[in-house]
């Protein structure tokens, strides 16, 4: 049995429900794919508990094993497996939604295009996608070196990261072709050993168009 308390992470991310409630109102399958998936709080789990049929991908061993355990905890039907946002394992067109949040902002700007173009690739014309990006206002000296304009590298858990960060202009080129239906622009500060850090994301929700023509289209 489901507490709503054991839900109270995953209840955390407004944009899930933000994306539910336009989910629901433009009446789309309800057929989920989240890239990006993994860790102790998956939001498949939110899509499951609505009723989605829900699929998730990930990059790593480890958050995908947190994830299933999760998935086991709650008794939950969540369908994961290892893959890359920039590869993904699907034909054209299968789902009715996709969803990513704070996955693709460890590629670079290039790879994020190829990410996005494959999410709209198995999305189905007039399907949702929720994205999230960071938002090239205000970046924290933390995030280490601008190697090209918006890419900053520095050292977490001891690899190598990258962060990118977009600004509106670059993310309506990303998405050029679809619908732009909802954008929450949000600043919010955490104070994190006493410093404090100033953060901004664009979260976003397109639709792929209905009548969408000469898309390139590489699977199925
Ligand atoms: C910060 S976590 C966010 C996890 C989850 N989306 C959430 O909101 O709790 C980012 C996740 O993206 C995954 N990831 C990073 N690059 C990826 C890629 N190219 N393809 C698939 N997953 C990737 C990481 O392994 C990690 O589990």
């Amino acid at each position: 049995m489901v507490s709503e308390n054991d839900f109270g992470l995953a209840i955390f991310r407004p944009s899930i429900y933000k994306f539910l409630r336009m989910a629901r109102w433009k009446d789309v399958e309800k057929k989920v794919l989240d890239c990006g998936a993994g860790g102790n709080n998956p939001p498949l789990a939110l899509f499951s508990k609505h009723g989605y049929e829900a699929y998730g991908i990930d990059i790593s061993d480890n958050a995908l094993d947190e994830a299933r355990n999760y998935a086991k905890r709650y008794d939950l039907e969540i369908k994961l497996s290892k893959a890359d946002m920039r590869d993904l394992p699907f034909d054209d067109e299968f789902f009715g939604c996709v969803y990513s949040y704070n996955a693709s902002i460890h590629l670079t700007k290039a790879d994020t295009k190829k990410a996005v173009d494959e999410m709209l690739r198995v999305l189905k014309k007039g399907g949702l996608l929720c994205i999230n990006f960071l938002w090239y206002k205000n970046v924290h000296p933390s995030l280490g070196e601008e190697r090209v304009p918006g890419e900053f590298w520095n050292m977490e858990g001891g690899e190598e990261t990258v962060h990118s960060f977009f600004t509106e202009e670059e993310v309506e080129e990303i998405l050029k072709g679809t619908e732009l239906v909802y954008r929450d622009k949000i600043q919010f500060e955490m104070c994190i050993d006493e410093k404090r850090l100033e953060n901004h994301h664009l979260i976003i929700q397109y639709r792929r168009n209905e009548n969408e023509q000469g898309k390139t289209l590489r699977k199925g």
